[in-house]
């Protein structure tokens, strides 16, 4: 009975591992499913890395089996097995030093390939790091034409992108497995790298370094798109906020313009100009609140507004004075910017 129920058992647990094993090389914010050719380069250095350290473990699990199931012999104190000995762990030692020289050079290979520069024609993006957010500026010859894409980075498919990383405060680190390694951003220094998305695709990423409380909820998106919704994207995301569309929304904008918010947010086309917390010119456009921490819906960002410190505890934003009516208009006014 127990040999009949034994086997299936094991083979569950074999494809369960396997399967969940499996699902790690695929999805989002995998460094194994790389979209883009800086982590293509990374994900083969990780197989090559792994494949050569998983044969080293398998040999030394056989030499270590065949050590202890292995008769003693008669001559195992003599010169001519202790001769033996030496030739083996010699050996043994060659060639772990010249495997260590083999993944020394494929790993700095390919970090070079890594930091190379990047051709012609790539659009230049400014990270800046925050507590506990992430700032995506595109940079434009006109000043007014600068935009600033709180947590969500656009960028066009099939060309390289370069991102000149900064820090406003501590140290981060900039990562998005699927397309590139992680990147500090470290304050008073601009590091830069380039990256590329194969396809179109949103990429998850994810601050790398500990930064403070919130450094779990310092996510980004990556949204990767052909060429021509890139350009209409950022054609969209030069315009000031529009009017409001309703009444609510008209009455959201009058409180929210006399409220504490714009002591910290701007809204292009407002008097709002304070560049302390996120842009809120197209809020409603984007697909997170709060760095990647709720979806960007009409309840969260009630949530969020009303007791932001019970969602994101330590985050800088204060404690809402607004009354409940004062509430639904300005949510209804930061709704309609998009
Ligand atoms: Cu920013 Cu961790």
């Amino acid at each position: 009975m127990t040999r009949r129920t034994g086997r299936p058992a094991g083979a569950w647990v074999a494809t369960t591992v396997l399967s969940l094993a499996l699902a790690g090389c695929r999805g989002n914010q995998v460094i194994f499913n790389p979209q883009g050719p800086a982590a293509r380069d990374i994900a083969q250095l990780g197989w090559f890395l792994f494949a050569v350290c998983g044969v080293v473990y398998a040999m030394v699990l056989v030499a270590l089996a065949w050590a202890l199931l292995r008769r003693r012999r008669e001559d195992d104190q003599g010169a001519g097995a202790t001769r033996a000995i030496t030739r083996t762990v010699a050996l043994a030692t060659a060639v772990t030093a010249a495997l260590l020289v083999v993944l020394a050079a494929t790993s700095v290979t390919a970090g070079r390939g890594l930091t190379s520069p990047s051709g012609p024609g790539a659009i230049t993006v400014d990270v800046i790091g925050h507590q506990w957010w992430w700032d995506f500026q595109y940079r434009d010859v006109t000043p007014s034409d600068v935009v600033s894409s709180p947590n969500e980075l656009h960028i066009p498919v099939g060309v390289p992108v370069v991102l000149r990383a900064q820090s406003r405060d501590v140290i981060h680190s900039f990562w998005v497995p699927n397309l590139h390694g992680k990147r500090d951003l470290i304050p008073g220094v601009v590091t830069s790298l380039w990256i590329q998305a194969d396809r179109p695709g949103v990429y998850r990423g994810q601050c790398a370094e500990f930064c403070g409380y919130q450094h779990a909820h310092m996510a980004m998106q990556v949204v990767a798109e052909p060429m021509d919704a890139f350009l209409a994207w950022i054609q969209r995301q030069r315009q000031p906020a529009g009017d409001p569309p309703d009444q609510e929304a008209l009455r959201g904008r009058e409180v929210f313009l006399q409220s504490p918010c714009v002591s910290c947010h701007t809204v292009r086309g407002t008097i709002a100009g304070s560049r302390v917390g996120p842009d809120l010119t197209h809020v409603g456009s984007r697909l997170t609140l709060a760095a990647g921490t709720l979806p960007n819906t009409r309840g969260h960002l009630a949530g969020w507004v009303a007791d932001s410190q019970s969602v994101k505890p330590g985050n800088r934003m204060p404690p809402n004075v607004l009354t409940a009516g004062d509430l639904q208009a300005v949510l209804g006014y930061l709704r309609s910017l998009r």
